[in-house]
């Protein structure tokens, strides 16, 4: 059995800040017909994405990733020397050690700090932010800044029509500090099946199969999806997290201002709202400028939702994540 939400995380940690970076270089439909046997039409229909934000030459996660947490810091109103751990949520680190994290942390000059990535694909945000508000619960930590960070472009095959439309580049943070009795986290849930890793991976570049000219050749050092199959478990899944957050959080649906979930495909996120009767107006959806950016697309979405007037004092949010592993998730954050 999962464990559920204990009393003593709900409520401990509050969101005092958000922020994001993407990058400027954007690849669009129309780019893409030149590249691959696709079309605007098929792209926009089948996934909602019109455009995505793509690393340039020399840009790394990391550094994606360092200048959402700055930005995030800066909207909190904290310096980023009152940070006590930095997590960074990653499938795209810019190597396989040391971490995302420890390149945040040397890229904002914050020796010292604890920091450390978590490995949940798309659902890594969800996880990154459940780890801080367990943390803070403990006692253990203060301040903890969460980034979601990816540069999937990176390991994109654009020979691939079924992935390469699919994938862009970009960070979100929040900066997570002690609750304050009304505002917090309310709910938090985590999943994950092993059994279904096969259906969504990057083959080659770990420990299994390193690299070598038979897994270049391959092309196995790029996203490998079974679309259909991760679109279907997706749906399911994300349902049954969004449910299972409001069970924790005893709210209802009506309960909820505003749903961010994983942004991957505009068909997943309008099944999800509609089959955890969340109506439209309360979801908000940006996969048509930035594609999915995997463990990114949440933190993205809840800064653009804030910064847009959607998130003010009062405002319940609830964020579902699902991707690689199979991994998911769900959150209910009271603002
Ligand atoms: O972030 C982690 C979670 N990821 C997801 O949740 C992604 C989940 N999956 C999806 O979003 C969808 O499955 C896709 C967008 C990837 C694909 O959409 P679909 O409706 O499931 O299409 P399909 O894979 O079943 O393919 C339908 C047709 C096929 O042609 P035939 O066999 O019917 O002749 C494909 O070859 O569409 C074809 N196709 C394309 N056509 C034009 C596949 N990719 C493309 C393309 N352009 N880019």
């Amino acid at each position: 059995m999962p464990p559920t939400f204990n009393a003593k995380a709900r409520g401990a940690s509050r969101i005092l800040g958000t922020g994001r970076y993407v990058p400027e270089r954007v690849l669009t439909n129309k780019d893409l017909e030149k590249i691959v046997d696709t079309s605007d039409e098929w792209i926009t229909a089948r996934t909602g994405m019109k455009r995505r934000h793509v690393v340039s030459e020399g840009e790394y996660t990391s550094d994606l990733a360092a200048a959402a947490l700055k930005d995030a810091a800066e909207d909190a109103g904290l310096e980023l020397s009152d940070l006590d751990a930095i997590i960074v949520a990653t499938a795209t680190s810019d190597m396989i050690f040391p971490s995302a994290a420890c390149l945040v942390q040397q890229h904002l000059d914050l020796g010292g700090i604890a920091a450390f990535d978590i490995g949940a694909a798309c659902s890594g945000f969800i996880y990154g932010t459940t780890m801080a508000n367990s943390l803070i619960a403990s006692g253990q930590f203060g301040t903890i800044g969460v980034i979601g960070a990816e540069t999937l472009t990176r390991i994109t095959n654009y020979e691939d029509r079924s992935t390469c439309v699919l994938f862009g580049d970009g960070a979100g943070a929040v900066i997570c500090v002690p609750g304050n009795g009304k505002q917090g986290v309310m709910a938090a849930y985590l999943g994950a099946d092993g059994n279904l890793s096969h259906l969504l991976n990057m083959p080659a570049g770990g420990t299994r199969l390193p690299a070598s000219y038979e897994t270049v050749d391959n092309r196995l050092h790029s996203i490998h999806m079974e679309g259909a199959e991760v679109f279907k478990s997706a749906v399911r899944a994300m349902e049954s997290s969004a449910v299972k957050a409001l069970e924790l959080a005893d709210i209802t649906p009506e309960d909820v201002d505003l749903l961010i979930t994983h942004q991957a495909n505009i068909r997943i996120i309008k099944a999800t709202a509609s089959r955890v009767h969340i109506p439209p107006e309360k979801v908000y959806i940006n996969v048509h400028e930035y594609g999915n950016t995997s463990a990114a697309s949440i933190p993205i979405a809840l800064d653009e939702a804030r910064k847009g007037g959607l998130i003010s004092e009062g405002t319940t949010v609830m964020m579902v994540a699902f991707g690689g592993g199979f991994t998911w998730g769900s959150l209910v954050v009271s603002f």
